[in-house]
């Protein structure tokens, strides 16, 4: 078979055979399809899409083109359940549901990614925590899951590397933005990562992916009906992604405000809403609730007892990171030289965010990424970050800027002012909860 030929049936808008995408799928393994024919087949299916059994197969031919986890040996008594986002300014989600899905009994083997352009990583976020090894060997990440309930860790090698690379190569060939290949690079790692269950957050707005909510809707579609083929029991709700989730954006200070959740000290409301929502479909999916509002009961009940607190200190700890880190995490977690309130122009209603510039400020102060290459300050970013319809003035600022030097700071500042919209009058609320879509069972 000539690959220039599977490129000409994708480029002239046929349908690829399982023989023609084994054949691509063992190339993006081998390095025998080099990276240029790999750049030509993705822009072709970025402008001609696939259809649903051509995404099926690319998904599980990814899936199987490394390591594939199998939980049964460890007997685990309970159902194998991940979340994944398609990511956000601040989403710091996984860092509460892995441990309160993890108290209501799920086991949540979580293999998260490194932030790249605007959104941050959860890898990054969670190697904040000093001591924490967020790459371990198989043996420790499974030991770690039986045992705390849950592990966070990156991407590894071994784990679908057929989407490794080709992940790379769409990142810079302006091809990632397709729902078929989304949809393919997701699965295939979940698939590889031997689950029950998902429960896939999809995000919506001007800091995320999918900016519109038709687009939101045709990926959370294809993610449920590709997953059911694959036996991979999947739901998903549609979040709003308008401004940043939760009161911090940044590495260590996510960190911060997570544990301050768990500790229940203090939970901000649509990032409760949000959590609370995700951890509920986790235990419906996976079988060990039927009730949506029993189990979100049963999640809130994890946070005031303490159990989630305890399986994040267990996991934190397993996983090379301070003893204690739930009662501790203030002296261990880096802090930034400089903070500096960000106050509007003029008093008003905060009435709309960019979001994705928002982003791009902790990429100016040094914690984001412009480059897979680039090291992070992990201590940088924002604080009380101040929600969409709040009165802000000389008192209220719109957040507390972290930085290394006054000089980022104050680049980082101009870029929030920029970023926000001040009205006379407040905005129509929003929802931060859009819609919760099942496959069809
Ligand atoms: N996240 C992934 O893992 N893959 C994509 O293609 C997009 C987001």
């Amino acid at each position: 078979m000539l690959f220039t030929d599977v490129i000409r049936k994708k480029r002239d808008g046929g349908e690829l055979s399982a023989d023609e995408i084994a054949f691509f799928v063992k190339g993006l393994a081998d390095g025998s399809v080099p990276a240029e024919q790999v750049s030509a087949l993705a822009m072709a299916v970025f402008l001609n899409s696939m259809t649903a059994a051509e995404a099926g197969l690319l998904t599980m031919g990814m899936a199987a083109s490394g390591t594939v986890l199998n939980w049964a040996d460890e007997h685990l008594d309970g159902p194998v359940v991940d979340k994944h986002s398609t990511g956000g300014v601040g989403d710091k989600v996984s860092f509460l549901l892995a441990p309160i899905a993890a108290a209501c009994g799920c086991f949540v083997p979580m293999i998260s990614g490194r932030g790249l352009g605007h959104t941050g990583g959860t890898t990054d976020k969670v190697e904040s925590i000093p001591g924490y090894n967020a790459t371990p060997d198989f043996s420790l990440f499974r030991k770690v899951v039986k045992e705390a309930g849950c592990a966070i860790i990156g991407q590894t090698e071994d784990l679908a590397p057929a989407d490794r690379r080709f992940y790379a190569i769409r990142d810079v060939t302006a091809t990632v933005e397709s729902v078929p290949l989304i949809t393919a690079s997701i699965l295939s790692k979940k698939i590889a990562a031997g689950l029950d269950a998902l429960v896939m957050d999809i995000k919506v707005g001007s800091g995320a992916f999918m900016v519109s909510m038709d687009r939101a809707e045709e990926l959370a579609r294809s993610i449920i009906d590709t997953a059911a083929a694959a036996n991979l029991k999947t739901h998903a709700i549609i979040t709003d992604m308008n401004e940043c989730l939760g009161e911090t954006a940044g590495n260590a200070l996510e960190i911060a405000e997570s544990v301050a959740y768990l500790r229940n000290d203090h939970r901000e409301s649509r990032l409760d809403d949000v959590v609370m929502s995700l951890t509920a479909e986790m235990l419906v999916v996976s079988g060990l609730e039927g009730n949506r509002n029993v189990a979100r009961q049963k999640a809130d009940d994890a946070v005031t007892s303490g159990k989630a607190a305890e399986a994040f200190d267990r996991m934190v700890q397993a996983m090379g990171g301070p003893k204690n880190f739930v009662d501790t995490y203030a002296t261990h977690l880096p802090k930034a030289e400089f903070e500096i309130p960000v106050f509007a122009e003029a008093e008003g209603y905060l009435a709309a965010v960019d979001a994705f510039a928002l982003g791009n400020s902790i990429i100016e102060l040094g914690g984001g990424r412009r480059a897979l290459s680039d090291n992070l300050d992990l201590s940088v970013g924002l604080s009380g970050v101040t929600p969409i319809g709040s009165l802000v003035n000389r008192q209220r600022p719109l957040a507390i800027v972290h930085a290394a030097s006054e000089a980022s700071a104050q680049v980082a500042a101009e870029m929030i002012r920029a970023a926000c919209v001040v009205s006379d009058s407040p905005p129509a609320e929003r929802p931060v909860i859009y819609e919760n879509l099942r496959g069809r069972e």
